[in-house]
């Protein structure tokens, strides 16, 4: 069978994705199969047609179409984001339709689940016959007891191709609503929200007044009685979405650093504001490739947070409640990194008026949290996305990641380890032995003794 995979990692041959496939084609050799380089070639693939066409027709002539890559802050990288954003954009949606697909991603597991869902999305989208995915620690091919599961998992992508087998959609297509919004003016000045001191951020793929997104945002800055600033993503000098080259582990420092705006954009204007809004268009199944850049580019900061106790909202235009993998991606960059994940306004719902409210009450409330510096606790989403760059930091990849150890060291990241935890180990020490004498155990009343410190709390007047 001819076997095509879509290599969506920017190190091409270098990936270490590509290894897994590999070694698939070491162990079943009876297959042709052929890598396309879609990532790394994304700027030719994109301007220069008869390289899109020779890949539409590798994929036609396909028996199966592997997509293989690294998962990129959540989700696939931006290149790979990009050529997606090409299917649908040149209406070629066809050359996929009922070709049987399976997904294969590395990754330390952080987020590689909804990286898989968008995929998953878009080949449902596609009309493809999505077979399944390995969704691989980056590291697993290193183990001999994880091979098998890898070639399992090709052996059942090849024999269900072969009996021609059914495969289920997970993902209905999404309905965008018809709808114009019509913002009014705020008629009472009186109305308006001082932003007291605090510095205001609109970051933005859009912000065209034509369309519902650009509306949103000249009716959200009109809320204040001061000027906001929005920036433009188009308006900043991005030279490329990042391609991991992995020189930024060290010390923090991007191989782009001189050559593009970036870093004035995010160090000098987005990380010194106290609310940031980011806002955006719905494209196929998450914001736009451009949007995916800038995610991917912070990565010169590794695992470092940088956007630390700030109020982060969105506004977003589409269809946001159908597909809730883009919620969760973004509530969980904004919890990880300890700040307050505010709200998402969205022209979904609701007519132009009940929108104007929400955006009016939307800024009111994203300054008084950031007046009383309210940060809600994280969800899992936040809490577990921290336990594992920090476990990942402290143990395998300390050596490549030193820059992000001395942060996670030096900010006690590493204290939050439960061996760490004095307390925890008193009470296990003094308890545990209490425990195993029956007659003790028989005679606790756990319900209680859970309820001893709190009501310590609330009766102390002092608390
Ligand atoms: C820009 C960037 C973002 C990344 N984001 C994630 C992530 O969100 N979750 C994760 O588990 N790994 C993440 N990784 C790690 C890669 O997924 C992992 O190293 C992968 O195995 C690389 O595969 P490749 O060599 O095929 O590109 C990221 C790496 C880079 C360079």
């Amino acid at each position: 069978m001819k076997i095509t995979i879509l290599n969506g990692s920017p190190k091409g041959d270098e990936s270490v994705t590509m290894q897994y496939i590999l070694y698939i084609e070491k162990k079943i050799p009876e297959h042709d199969y052929k890598i396309i380089n879609i990532a790394q070639q994304i700027k030719k693939i994109e301007k220069n047609e008869q390289a899109f066409q020779e890949i539409l027709e590798q994929i036609n002539a396909s028996d199966g179409i592997i997509w293989g890559f690294p998962v990129f802050v959540m989700l696939i990288p931006s290149q790979l984001k990009r050529f997606i954003e090409l299917i649908f954009e040149r209406n070629i949606e066809n050359v996929f339709k009922n070709k049987y697909t399976a997904a294969l991603s590395t990754s330390i597991h952080f987020y590689d689940h909804t990286a898989q869902n968008y995929l998953h999305a878009i080949c449902d989208d596609l009309n493809m016959k999505y077979i399944g995915n390995f969704p691989a620690d980056s590291w697993d091919l290193l183990y001999p007891k994880e091979r098998p599961k890898l070639l399992l998992f090709a052996k059942n992508f090849f024999k269900h191709i072969e009996d021609g087998l059914a495969t289920s959609k997970h993902f209905s297509p999404l309905n965008f609503r018809e709808f114009e919004y019509n913002p009014s003016e705020i008629g009472d000045k009186k109305n308006k929200i001082n932003v007291n001191g605090k510095k205001v951020l609109i970051v933005s793929d859009s912000t065209d007044n034509k369309t519902n997104l650009g509306k949103m945002i000249w009716r959200f800055k009109e809320s204040f009685s001061d000027e906001i600033e929005v920036i433009n993503l188009h308006d900043i000098d991005i030279k490329g979405g990042c391609i991991s080259c992995l020189k930024c582990t060290y010390d923090h420092q991007c191989v782009y650093k001189e050559t593009d705006g970036f870093f004035d954009f995010w160090e000098n204007k987005v990380i010194k504001a106290d609310v940031l809004i980011f806002a955006g268009i719905i494209k196929d199944r998450f914001l736009s490739s451009l949007w995916k850049i800038v995610y991917d580019r912070l990565f010169y900061m590794n695992h470092t947070p940088t956007l630390i106790n700030k109020q982060i909202g969105h506004i977003i235009s589409g269809p946001l409640s159908q597909i809730p993998n883009i919620k969760e991606v973004l509530q969980a960059q904004t919890e990880y990194q300890d700040s307050n994940f505010v709200d998402i306004i969205t022209d979904e719902f609701g007519s132009s008026a009940e929108i104007d409210s929400l955006l009016q009450d939307f800024a009111k409330k994203l300054i008084s949290f950031s007046n009383s510096n309210y940060i809600k606790p994280p969800t899992f989403l936040g809490e577990g996305a921290k336990k594992i760059f920090r476990d990942d930091i402290y143990g395998r990849n300390r050596f490549a990641f030193l820059a992000d150890h001395e942060y996670f060291e030096s900010h006690g990241l590493y204290d939050t380890f439960p061996q760490r935890d004095e307390r925890a180990k008193k009470m296990n020490e003094k308890l545990i032995p209490l425990l195993k004498i029956e007659k003790v155990r028989k005679k606790m009343n756990f319900r209680q003794e859970f309820l001893k410190p709190f009501k310590k709390v609330i009766t102390d007047p002092t608390k």
